[in-house]
Parts: C-alpha cells; structure tokens; sequence
C-alpha cells in the first residue's frame, strides 16, 4: 500500500526540483556552472575566493572597496578561541581530519559572539567567521596530530595563502597560492548536491547556522559526495605502489562492479566544468614539482573510463593529483572541499532563512498493509 497515492519518488530524488534559489545555475547538458549567472571558467581565470564569497553572499561581484573590506574582516576572523585548540588537542590522533572538522565546527558556536540570533545580519558574520576558522581547524589539528607547533595566522596573506602557510609552516610559493585559490573557488558552490541540502533541511527548522554546516559536513563526508577525492587517491596510490597498470588496476575494479571514485555525475552528461581546469592544474603542477606521474596515471585511467563505460571526470578525480601534489596529504582533500564549499553552505542557509519554509516532503510508505493488527507478545 501507499501512503501518498499515485506518487511515487524518483530513487535519489533524481530529477526532483526542490527548491527555488538564486546563487547557482547548472545546465547538466552544456556542462555549464555559473555562480549568480558567472560562469565558473571566467571566474577561475580572473577572480579570487575572497571575490567568489562576497558573489555568493551578496548577490553581486563587489566594488574594490567592498573586497577589501570582507578580505580584512576574513583576515579579523583568523581566529580560535583556546578552548577549541584545546579541543583539537585531545582528539585521538588517529581521528581522521574530516571527523574532527565535523566536531569541531559543531562546538564553534559555542564561542560564536552572535550564536544567539538566527537573523540575516548575524549570518553573514556566522559564513564570515566560519570560512576563517574552518580553514584554522584543518591546519591546526594536521600540525597537533603531526606534533609540530602552531603556526600564527598571516593577516596580510589571501584565505589561500594563509592556509597553506598555517599548514606547511612555510609561506606557498605564487603558483602554489594560485592553485589553491583557483580549486577554492571551483568547489565553493554546486547548486542542491546532498551537503548543501542537509544544510538548508536543517536550516529551514530555524535551527542555527553551526548546526547547519554541521549537517552539511557530515552528507559531504561519503565517498559518494566529497569523499570520493580521498578515495581517487588511495587508487592512485595503491598503483604507485604496486607499480602495477593503471588501466589494468581500474579494469578489475569495473569487473568487480566496483564504482571507480572521481567519475560520473548526478547532473553533468559531459564534461564537469570544474574537471576542465582541475586537469589543466594537475598536469602542470605535476610537471612543476617534478611529480608528472600522478597526473599521467590519472590521464590513462580517465581516457579507458571514458571509452569503457562513458562516464566523465568529475571535480573529484583531479583534484587527488593536484592536493598531492601540493604537498597535501590525503585525509585532508574532503576537508579542504569543505574550507571552500563552507561559502556555498552559507550562502544557501542565508538564501534558505531569508524566505523560509519548513522543509518536510513525503515518503512513498511500501510497508505491510495498514491496520496491522497489534498481537501481544505472548501470542505472535
Ligand atoms: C556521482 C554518483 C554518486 C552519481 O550517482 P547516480 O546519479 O546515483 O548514478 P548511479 O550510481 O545510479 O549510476 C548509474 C550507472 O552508472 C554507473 N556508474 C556511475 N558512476 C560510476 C563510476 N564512478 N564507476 C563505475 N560505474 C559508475 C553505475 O554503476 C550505474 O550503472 P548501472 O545502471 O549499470 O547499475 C556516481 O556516479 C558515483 O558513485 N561516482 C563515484 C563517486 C564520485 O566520484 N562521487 C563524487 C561526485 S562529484
């Protein structure tokens, strides 16, 4: 029987519009991705993270001194209160990063001067301040598991810079900076993927934007979702290792009917736009750091996906190569999604509280017919 007579739900909602929202435009056909109407590729040329932030939670590109501004009250915002670094402190140092981020980022709002109010204005501050200290946990706690000493934010660097500098210690170099920033804004938005539809779920009961996030870290986690950049590089790896045929290796997963990580796309039935840069970076910083046998196993395994079962890279399958090659180590490429999708997240939230409305659709009940008559215990 059903519940909800003649409806039935699409498996994975695929398909399903779920809400109206003015911060991302994807065409799945074209391979179009566009933040308020931007197209993701003009963006990676010619913007910066910092810019993308104030695009997604404005509405519009902002004036030079409006960029400044949000830079230096990102730049305040490096900041941790010492009971969260303490909190990172005692965490078993065999919890994953993203496990810690997704704690951590739930007891921010303990500290959080405006977790009282659930307004437009205090959430702006909340995306302003969360976007700083999100990147603050990641390179904290990777610097406390690895027992090297904390490294003092630089209020003058960009968010991409400072966070490499508080994670290697060292200041990047030009183009290690650029790289980042280019996949900061790459991830930093994608429309109704299953994080940022937790978010707005959790959003639209008027809970608060911590929890939110939260919610939206955890959806993001799975090697469905953005987990899947940590699993191309434990392929990768295993390769490497092994010294063994990339193509073979992903041909035996194919016929184990194993799910190769880093290809298809819920949305995209060509090429995910973000993929098209991402390669171009893994190839060049490959060939930069000495490194180009991460980006030429990649190129073969993505060539026999693509003639063997037509599915495309998606965001995730470059962007193993290119962490690696920045030096990044592999638990840490779903939390750094998060550092820049952290941007989308909110902007959603903010969208969502804006005009909200509780979100609470219905399931299509296949259970055994109803009444079902109750039997006592000792009679079944
Ligand atoms: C992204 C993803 C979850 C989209 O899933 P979806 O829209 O629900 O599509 P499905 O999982 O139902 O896949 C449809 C078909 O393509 C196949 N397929 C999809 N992605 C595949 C992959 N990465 N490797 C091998 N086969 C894949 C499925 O096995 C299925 O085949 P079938 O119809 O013969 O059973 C899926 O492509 C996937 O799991 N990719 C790997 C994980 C990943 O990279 N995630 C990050 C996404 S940005």
């Amino acid at each position: 029987m059903s519940s909800v007579v003649g409806v039935h739900a699409p498996k994975g909602l695929e398909g399903v519009v779920a809400t109206t929202s003015g911060i991302c435009y994807i065409d799945g056909e074209a391979g179009v991705l566009a933040y308020r109407g931007y197209d993701i590729h003009e963006l990676a040329d010619h913007s910066t993270f910092e810019e993308v932030c104030y695009l997604l939670w404005f509405g519009r590109l902002p004036k030079a001194d409006e960029l400044r501004q949000l830079r230096s009250r990102m730049a305040e915002e490096r900041k941790l209160d010492p009971g969260i670094v303490k909190a990172l402190q005692v965490v078993p140092k065999h919890v994953p990063a993203m496990d810690v981020l997704r704690t951590l980022t739930s007891t921010l709002s303990y500290y959080d001067p405006d977790n009282a109010r659930n307004d437009h204005d205090a959430n702006v501050n909340k995306a302003i301040r969360l976007t700083s200290q999100l990147a603050m946990l990641v390179a904290n706690y990777d610097r406390i598991r690895n027992g090297k000493p904390l490294v003092e934010p630089d209020r003058s660097l960009s968010h991409a810079a400072n966070f490499l500098l508080m994670l290697n210690g060292v200041a990047p170099s030009a183009t290690a900076e650029r790289a980042l920033d280019i996949a900061l804004i790459l991830h930093a938005d994608h429309e109704l993927n299953a994080s940022t539809f937790a978010a707005r779920v959790t959003a639209a009961t008027l809970s608060d934007m911590h929890a939110a996030i939260t919610s939206a870290i955890g959806a993001l986690k799975g090697p469905l979702h953005g987990g899947a950049n940590e699993a191309v590089y434990r392929i990768l790896e295993t390769i490497d290792r092994g010294k063994a045929d990339p193509v073979e290796h992903v041909r035996g997963m194919l016929a184990a009917k194993k799910k190769v990580p880093g290809f298809g796309h819920r949305v995209y039935h060509t090429e995910d736009p973000r993929a098209t840069h991402l390669r171009v970076m893994s190839r060049d910083l490959g060939k930069s750091s000495g490194q180009p046998q991460w980006y030429k196993m990649s190129e073969k395994i993505e060539q026999f996906v693509k003639a063997e079962k037509k599915l495309n890279a998606n965001v995730d399958f470059y962007s193993a190569s290119t962490y690696h090659t920045l030096g990044i180590d592999e638990d840490l490429f779903t939390p750094i999604f998060a550092v820049s999708r952290i941007s989308g997240w909110a902007a959603h939230v903010i969208e969502q509280l804006d005009d909200n409305r509780l979100i609470r659709p219905r399931a299509d009940y296949q259970g055994p017919d109803y009444p079902n008559r109750y039997i006592p215990i000792e009679k079944r």
